[in-house]
């Protein structure tokens, strides 16, 4: 994979891939449909289109997960009030909220969000119910740990367009510490294998498959083997930006990477892209983003509220203009998290 093979959205993920980008090699796959949806999609990334429904359903079904990764949420419930509240979503919350985004022509979905999403019996009837709706674009992020053959030939089949394993490590010394509660490496590595054979062997050209790794100081060593390890297995190597998952600096300090307390460099700007693209639906509040501690930027509530008249409601129209002018510190909630992506920001008014 070539330097200059890297795709980005938001700066927080970079992607590698053998193609110009993964995007291109979807587009060959896809076709028409999902050109023009990425055309439109790039157009609300530069802040020059606001879409009359978003593009994206970003639907955390649950808040389960059979990993107790020490950087992530999931570990912590008891730090973020509000982020467990409401009751889980099932098959027929999901359909209503497909049956909504299909009427408006909705692009793409995903049901998963911090959770895994495997924990969810039939979850290929998800993602196909999501397919047959036209949805173009449906993707998940999964720890491979419940992937068995029979569940990965059932996503072959279901319409699925990106799948990705998050692996995080190269040795299993590393991949404990930061994966903890997991299956060894070497299973899990397995049970990628198994699903990247039948793709092979019954000549599915999707869904693209990406491995991903979350840079922190714990792993950092690890990732030039990790990427020469995956790069000619996979369509994708993507390398996250460690985000603090809630506003407790502190104890989260020792997971930044180097590269992101070095002041070498400082961020000047930042305009979220996430108010643009999405929705993010956990239980039953309808937000902004992805950040957990937004309980403030609720936007709605499923069965209370539409998404679409979510996604035009007075807050979330305020909170793109505060994006879109590049005053996202007039915010609290973005404030807080711009600073804890970046500790090293440079922007005066958001310190
Ligand atoms: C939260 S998991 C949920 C899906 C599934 N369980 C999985 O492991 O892919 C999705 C991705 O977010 C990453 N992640 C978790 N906490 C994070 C954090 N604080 N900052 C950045 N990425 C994080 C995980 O490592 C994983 O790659």
């Amino acid at each position: 994979m070539e330097k200059n093979n890297i795709y980005t959205t938001d700066g927080k993920v970079k992607h590698l891939s053998s193609e110009e980008n993964i995007n291109t090699k979807l587009g060959k796959i896809i076709g028409k449909k999902f050109i023009e949806y990425r055309k439109t999609w790039d157009s609300a990334n530069n802040f020059e289109t606001v879409t009359d429904f978003p593009l994206f359903l970003h639907i955390d079904m649950n808040q389960t997960c059979n990993y107790k990764c020490p950087h992530c949420i999931i570990a912590y419930p008891e730090e973020v009030a509000g982020y467990y509240e409401g009751k889980y979503l099932g098959f027929e919350d999901f359909k209503k909220i497909v049956d909504e985004g299909s009427e408006y022509g909705c692009p793409s979905i995903s049901p998963q969000g911090n959770n895994e999403p495997f924990l969810i019996k039939d979850l290929y009837k998800y993602i196909y119910y999501a397919h047959q709706k036209k949805f173009i674009d449906i993707m998940l992020n999964t720890n491979a740990s419940a992937l068995t053959a029979k569940r990965s030939q059932e996503i072959l089949d279901s319409g699925l367009t990106r799948m990705r394993f998050s692996l995080d490590a190269f040795t299993q010394d590393t991949y404990e510490k930061v994966r903890v509660g997991s299956l060894p490496l070497d299973k899990i590595i397995e049970n990628i294998e198994i699903f990247l054979n039948l793709k092979e062997k019954g000549g599915y050209k999707l869904p693209v498959t990406g491995v991903s790794f979350v840079k922190m100081k714990q792993n950092e060593h690890e990732l030039d083997g990790f990427i020469n390890f995956w790069k000619d297995k996979v369509d994708m190597v993507s390398i996250q930006t460690f985000t603090p998952p809630t506003r407790n600096i502190e104890k989260y300090k020792k997971f930044y990477a180097t590269e992101q307390l070095a002041d070498s460099e400082p961020i000047t700007e930042f305009k979220c892209v996430q108010p643009f693209q999405r929705v993010v639906i956990s239980n039953q509040t309808i937000a902004p983003c992805c950040v957990n501690f937004n309980k403030d930027l609720t936007i709605g509530k499923l069965g209370k509220d539409t998404i679409h008249e979510a996604w035009h409601s007075k807050k979330m129209n305020e909170i793109r203009n505060l994006h879109k002018e590049g005053k996202f510190y007039l915010d609290k909630t973005c404030k807080d998290c711009v600073n804890l992506i970046y500790p090293n920001n440079k922007i005066l008014e958001a310190r």
